[in-house]
């Protein structure tokens, strides 16, 4: 067997050509999408996450401001530019991109940014909202891993999915989102992470494996069944001498060791990536559509 490649790319442009008719809509109802960008320091990663952020909003019509503070900026200096943002009638959702620099407190931070632009999904109501598997923002990654998933036609109802990795950004919503009942969703649940006795022994188990550790060959071949679904979230740089950068970007899969024995793998790049930024800006759309609605 050698797996079919998910191509994110493709899927997350068949997205955006709908955001960019419901952007233009809301832009002709008088709510054109707003999205508050904040990036925190200088981390090269995140510089360049939040940059194509900005550019797939300005592609599709959302009107996005930056907002950039130096590394050593106070935890009230950015609590005064959260409290702007959420007073800001043009901004619909508000994103802080983390990492956050170590002196500061990322729950208290969190905590500040009004529910309603929390497109990220990652305030607490949020979070919780989207437990008890109600209406909310959903978190980007998580999001686009389920529209990933549906939108290849793979059917998670009763499968073993197992998640490797226990961030709040990825392992445990995605986790969550995937044992809800509902149509795409509805999954048997084991999550993995670093205190895990005998990895092998549980993602040998799954029909559907999504890998989140932040590192390179976390899985091999020997470690997945025949014919499963490998979903790799990882992005990480390794050296490269022969690319201009100097680097190139691998996930936490070995890709060309499990090809052989996955039915359906996604890429990296290309695969979980371009769907992340695609799902910040469905939510941006709907922020700005709840706005709609609220001042109609
Ligand atoms: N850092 C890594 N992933 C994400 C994400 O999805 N959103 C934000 N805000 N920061 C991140």
């Amino acid at each position: 067997m050698t797996a079919k490649i998910i191509d994110g790319k493709k899927i997350a442009a068949e997205l955006r050509t709908e955001l960019r008719q419901e952007a233009a809509r809301l832009k002709a109802a008088g709510m054109p999408p707003g999205l508050g960008v904040i990036l925190v320091g200088d981390d090269p990663a995140s510089r360049s996450y939040v940059t194509a952020k900005e550019r797939a909003c300005a592609e599709i019509g959302i009107y996005s401001s930056d907002n950039r503070l130096p590394a050593d900026t106070t935890e009230d200096a950015l609590l005064a530019l959260i409290a702007r943002l959420n007073a800001d009638s043009r901004i619909h959702g508000i994103l802080l991109q983390l990492p956050l620099p170590p002196q500061m407190d990322e729950g208290r931070i969190l905590l500040a940014i009004a529910p309603e632009k929390d497109v990220d999904g990652f305030h607490p109501s949020s979070v919780g909202l989207m437990m008890l598997g109600r209406k909310t923002f959903l978190p980007c990654t998580p999001h686009g891993i389920v529209q990933l998933l549906a939108r290849s036609g793979v059917n998670t109802v009763g499968q073993h999915v197992v998640v490797i990795g226990r961030s709040n950004i990825v392992g445990k919503p995605v986790a969550n989102m995937l044992c809800q009942k509902s149509p795409t969703a509805n999954a048997t649940v084991t999550l993995c992470h670093s205190a895990t006795m005998d990895l092998a022994h549980f993602t040998r188990q799954a029909d559907i494996l999504i890998v989140a550790t932040g590192r390179p060959n976390t899985v091999t071949a020997d470690m997945i069944k025949e014919g499963a679904v490998i979903i790799d979230v990882g992005v990480n740089r390794v050296v490269d001498a022969a690319r201009t950068s100097g680097y190139r970007l691998v996930g936490d899969v070995d890709f060309d060791g499990v090809l052989s024995r996955a039915s359906l793998i996604t890429p990296v790049p290309g695969g979980v990536g371009p769907m992340t930024i695609t799902m910040l800006l469905h939510n941006t759309v709907q922020a700005a559509r709840d706005a709609l609605t609220r001042r109609a």
